[in-house]
């Protein structure tokens, strides 16, 4: 009993440090976590905002984004987040008038020349911020050198082809060379004037324009197409061409001058079919699809989501690809983060309404080396998702359904066509294909 008791003061005795101790240094780790996780509150600032030129004048707000998909901290070195960076700070409303919060570095000045400089000659001041610009594949280069620009002057242009206002507008972008691709086109799916709806109602009147930059002696080896192309033109009357080298990175560049143009001269139209030379699109069944969203949007009352109307083969959570040999190939020090939800290149349609707000948020969205990705960017500044459609096959049917007329039943756009094969299927698609067994 003595023994035990007395083991027990001694336990006592020699426990009693033992918990102090402990206490001690529990209190000492909570507070030095506590010192180490607390910073100096920053001030509050919208992470989102509607782009001023985003919703004035459509007369809808767009829905908020979740997320920015690109990371807003400064820090990251990466030149697109920079420069975006740069440009939401500028354009927010709340932060634009009282910029003091944040120090101009000399960048932010340079950012701004650039942008304001009206020539579009080569500007070494942003390569100057890219640490491994000297090693990057020639078209990132070329892209850094002259991504400050996109006011490139209209070549040929079509200003009165919306005389009567279309209902859908194709603009599908096309190579100067490529003339055979545009002719099968014009022949095929592509064909303008009026198609009669099966129900007999009103018939729709469909117009198109080819999307054209520079390929000539100047902008590399390119035999000398000139007459030819003056003489399409002024057959055809359905080129636009701008003064820029047509090179895939410069694809976005398409795409802005195209909403630009839409903007001026084609602004009532009320859908906008985007798409490539070398897809066939069986266009009377998307004027049909088009025509069901319109009349079920009627019945929900709800024709303003018109506004936010873009569908096509959308692609989510895709990543930059990081493989330097590729044609895709977007380093990290210029671009950090995922993609934005986008639909892919090969075709797409959106509403004219939608085609004037990307033309607005444009200005407030860096440009970006690949067009579809930049879309999807437009898109997730405006708050809009691009809605998804199994009827558009980028990546094509199986091989062993290509030759079947009926695989063709529920298909509105496959990628992709040779223009022998867009005027086989067209023939072949002109009755409504039977259902396969
Ligand atoms: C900027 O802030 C100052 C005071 O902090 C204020 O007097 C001034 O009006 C603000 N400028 C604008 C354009 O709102
Ligand atoms: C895009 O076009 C401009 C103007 O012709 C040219 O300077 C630039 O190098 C081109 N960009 C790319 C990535 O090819
Ligand atoms: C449709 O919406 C408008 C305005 O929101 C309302 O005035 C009208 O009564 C609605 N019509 C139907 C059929 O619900």
């Amino acid at each position: 009993m003595a023994r035990s008791r007395c083991n027990g003061k001694l336990l006592c005795l020699c426990l009693l440090p033992c918990v102090m101790v402990s206490h001690l240094l529990v209190y000492i780790m909570v507070s030095i976590f506590v010192a180490v996780s607390y910073s100096p509150p920053l001030p509050q600032l919208p992470l989102h905002y509607i782009a001023t030129g985003a919703s004035k004048n459509s007369g809808s707000l767009a829905s908020h984004p979740v997320r920015p998909f690109w990371n807003l901290r400064r820090e990251d070195g990466a030149l697109w987040n920079r420069l975006q960076h740069i440009w939401d700070r500028e354009n927010n409303p709340i932060l634009n008038s009282n910029s003091t919060l944040y120090k101009t570095t000399s960048q932010d000045l340079q950012h701004q020349q650039g942008r304001k400089s009206t020539g579009c000659e080569q500007n070494r001041a942003w390569a100057s911020t890219v640490p491994d610009f000297n090693i990057l594949p020639e078209q990132m280069k070329n892209f850094v050198l002259s991504m400050h620009c996109k006011d490139y002057t209209i070549l040929v242009d079509q200003p009165n082809i919306c005389s009567e206002t279309p209902f859908l507008l194709m603009a599908i972008k096309s190579q100067v060379g490529n003339f055979e691709n545009r002719q099968a086109i014009r022949e095929t799916w592509g064909k303008r004037g009026r198609l009669q709806k099966d129900n007999g109602g009103q018939d729709w009147l469909v117009q198109t324009v080819f999307l054209l930059a520079r390929q000539d002696m100047d902008t590399g080896p390119h035999p000398d197409l000139s007459a030819l192309l003056k003489l399409e033109t002024t057959t055809h009357k359905d080129i636009l061409m701008w003064d820029f080298k047509d090179t895939f990175f410069n694809l976005t560049l398409k795409d802005v001058l195209f909403w630009d143009w839409f903007s001026k001269h084609c602004s009532h139209a009320p859908f906008v079919f985007k798409g490539d030379d070398d897809v066939f699109v069986r266009t009377k069944a998307m004027l049909d699809y088009i025509d069901q969203e319109i009349v079920e949007k009627i019945q929900r009352n709800k024709t303003k989501e018109l506004d936010e109307f873009v569908v096509g083969d959308v692609i989510a959570n895709a990543w930059p690809n990081r493989q330097p040999n590729t044609k895709y190939y977007i380093p990290e020090s210029f671009y950090r983060g995922t993609y934005p939800a986008y639909p892919g290149g090969g075709g797409v349609v959106y509403s004219g309404a939608l085609a004037m707000r990307l033309q607005r948020v444009s200005n407030w969205v860096s440009l970006f080396p690949i067009d579809d990705v930049y879309l999807g960017m437009c898109l997730h500044r405006l708050g809009v998702s691009p809605s998804h459609h199994s009827g558009f096959l980028t990546f094509d049917l199986p091989a062993d359904m290509r030759e079947k007329p009926c695989a063709y039943r529920n298909v509105l756009l496959v990628h992709r066509r040779t223009p022998k094969e867009m005027l086989t299927l067209w023939k072949e698609l002109q009755v409504s294909p039977p259902e396969c067994v």
